[in-house]
Parts: structure tokens; C-alpha cells; sequence
């Protein structure tokens, strides 16, 4: 089985969790690709899709919920599950938690599931960094990437019900 893994990171965090899904889905005997969700072209050869994304100010990256618009036909004949990175410490009184429970609906995802994010003051622009100063959370790396690994195992668990089904 074929599994794309098509994520929309814009400092790098939520990257490497998508690898991380990647690769675990690897060690399960799939054949994998992986891809910034600005990369893809189509979901065609693809049995399976994992896509997922940061969230800033409620939304998703642009480019993750393109591909989730422009491939809607496509993505809701396959078997897709989604993901997003954030941190509950930066939501805004008044934005929306998450849009990407919408756009998981609308795809027909099979499960979306929440990680925590990281962040790092340095990489940060001007208006970032006011915004971070001003909800002052909690700074650092909070990725679980155990979590990560283990819902990925489950995603695996799941398409190999499907082979044999
Ligand atoms: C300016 C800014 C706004 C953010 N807004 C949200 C948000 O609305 N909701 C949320 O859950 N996380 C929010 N986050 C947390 C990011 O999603 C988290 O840091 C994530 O790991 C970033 O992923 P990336 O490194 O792939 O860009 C925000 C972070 C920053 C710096």
C-alpha cells in the first residue's frame, strides 16, 4: 500500500513530526512518501493519505488547507486521517480553537488527532514575538513524539485491515 504523508510547517516543528509518522509508518512495511503540502500535484497514486499541520491563530498553514480543498474529491475516495500541531497556551480568547476539525470533516478523514507543537522565540517575526510576549505561554519544545509514534502505529494497524479486506 501506498501512503502519502503531506505536511504544512512553517519553522520546522510540525515537520518533523510528519516524519516522524513517515518513517513509523515505514517501519510498518509501507511504501511512503513524503511532502510539504505545498509540493503536492495529486493523491492519485496514493492508497492512503496523512495530512496534517501547525496551527497559527486558529488556522491551518495555507498550504495544507489548499491541498485539502483542491484534492477534496480524491482525498474522500482514499483512506485520510489528519493531524494537527499547536499549543492550547497560544490560542487567543475569541479565535477558533482548531479549523482543522472542519477541514478533516469535509475530507472525510478517518481520525484527526491533536499534538503539541514547540516554539522558538528566536525564530520568530516582530509581530510573532509581540504576540507571544504579550500571552507569555509557557516556551520550549513540547512534542511528545511517543504520541506520535503510537497513533501513527494505529494508522498502520488500520491499513493493514484494509489490505486484507
Ligand atoms: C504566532 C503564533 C501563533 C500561534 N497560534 C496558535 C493557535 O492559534 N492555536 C494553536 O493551537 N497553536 C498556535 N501556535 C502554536 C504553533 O502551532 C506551534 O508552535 C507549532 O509547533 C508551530 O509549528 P511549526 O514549527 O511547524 O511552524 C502559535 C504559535 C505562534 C508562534
Amino acid at each position: 500500500m501506498k501512503v502519502l504523508v503531506a505536511v504544512g510547517s512553517k519553522y520546522g516543528s510540525t515537520r518533523e513530526v510528519a516524519r516522524a509518522i513517515a518513517e513509523t509508518l515505514e517501519t510498518q512495511g509501507f511504501e511512503v512518501d513524503f511532502s510539504d503540502a505545498s509540493d503536492v500535484r495529486t493523491v492519485a497514486p496514493y492508497d492512503a493519505v496523512v495530512l496534517g499541520s501547525a496551527v497559527y491563530g486558529g488556522l491551518w498553514r495555507r498550504d495544507a488547507s489548499a491541498m485539502a480543498k483542491e484534492h477534496k474529491t480524491d482525498l474522500l475516495a482514499r483512506a485520510v486521517w489528519t493531524f494537527s500541531v499547536g499549543m492550547e497556551t497560544v490560542v487567543v480568547e475569541g479565535q477558533p480553537k482548531d479549523e482543522a476539525y472542519g477541514i478533516s470533516d469535509r475530507i472525510g478523514a478517518r481520525e484527526h488527532e491533536r499534538f503539541s507543537g514547540a516554539i522558538d522565540s528566536e525564530k520568530l517575526n516582530i509581530g510573532e514575538r509581540a504576540l507571544i510576549r504579550a500571552l507569555d505561554p509557557p516556551l520550549g519544545d513540547f512534542r511528545d513524539f511517543g504520541a506520535v509514534r503510537s497513533w501513527a502505529e494505529g494508522i498502520a494497524a488500520q491499513l493493514a485491515e484494509l489490505a486484507v479486506s
